[in-house]
Order: C-alpha cells, then sequence, then structure tokens
C-alpha cells in the first residue's frame, strides 16, 4: 500500500456528543496523520453537493437536513493505506452491525447519526478533498 489521503468528516452529532478529541486519537494511535481540519456549518447547497450521488435514494432530503443541522468538522488524513484505514476505524454504516472497537460502534446511535463520514475510494477521496480543501 502506499501513502494516502482521505476526507473524513465528524458529523453533527459527533460534534455535539463533544467527541472530536476522541475521534481524532483514534485516527492518530492507527498511523493517520491530520494534515488539515476545520469546523464548518455546511449550507443546504453544499451537503446537496457533497451528498449528489445519493440524490435518488429515498434518505436524501433527510441526510442534508441532518447534514446542516449543526457545525462538522472535516479533516484530510494522510497514512499508509488511509482510505481503508479510516473505513476500518469507522465501522459499518449502520452501528448494530459495526465491529466492536470501531468509531460507529462506540458512539454512534443510527444509520443517520452514525457520527464519522470517510471516503469510500482513493477516487473519492480525492473528489471530496477537494470539494472542501481546494488547495490541499
Ligand atoms: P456517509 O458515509 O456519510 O454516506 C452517506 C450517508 O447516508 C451515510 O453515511 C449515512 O449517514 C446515510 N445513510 C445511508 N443509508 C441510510 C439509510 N438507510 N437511512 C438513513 N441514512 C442513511
Amino acid at each position: 500500500m502506499s501513502i494516502e489521503r482521505t476526507l473524513s468528516i465528524v458529523k453533527p452529532d459527533g460534534v455535539q456528543k463533544n467527541i472530536i478529541g476522541k475521534i481524532f486519537t483514534r485516527f492518530e494511535d492507527n498511523g493517520l496523520k491530520i494534515v488539515g481540519t476545520k469546523m464548518l456549518t455546511l449550507s443546504k447547497e453544499q451537503a446537496q453537493k457533497f451528498y449528489e450521488v445519493h440524490k435518488e435514494r429515498p434518505f436524501y432530503d433527510d441526510l442534508v437536513e441532518y447534514m446542516t443541522s449543526g457545525p462538522v468538522v472535516v479533516s484530510v488524513l494522510e497514512g499508509e493505506g488511509a482510505v481503508l484505514k479510516n473505513r476500518q476505524l469507522m465501522g459499518a454504516t449502520d452501528p448494530k452491525e459495526a465491529e466492536k472497537g470501531t468509531i460507529r460502534a462506540d458512539f454512534a446511535d443510527s444509520k443517520a447519526r452514525n457520527c464519522v463520514h470517510g471516503s469510500d475510494s482513493l477516487e473519492n477521496a480525492k473528489i471530496e478533498v477537494k470539494f472542501f480543501f481546494p488547495n490541499l
């Protein structure tokens, strides 16, 4: 594997629960370096664009509403096989199915409120990093 970059988002429920530091610690303890980070509140237009691939899904409107409901923390993580490593640290989308010890198993409430987002492929990671950090 090579050194990759991936996009992480601590979603509104993660920020609300005051666990940004706990989530960052998991990245840092597992060989991922935070090379960019910022807190922001997504506009409806930004959330719609970011989740455009899910436009036809029944949960799209709820997803956009939820992602704009409060501040999020977007970060660029760098490390060996960063895309897959971040996905492993997050666990499955549904916290009930997420492996023990993963971020979602430990902190998330539901499929919709699942604490974190992580790019699902290297190709999407490049697009998503550029979306929030055009200069990185
Ligand atoms: P994320 O990794 O951010 O990418 C798309 C998001 O859609 C996903 O995490 C979930 O938060 C959300 N999502 C996926 N499936 C469902 C579902 N069945 N119901 C509600 N939200 C969902």
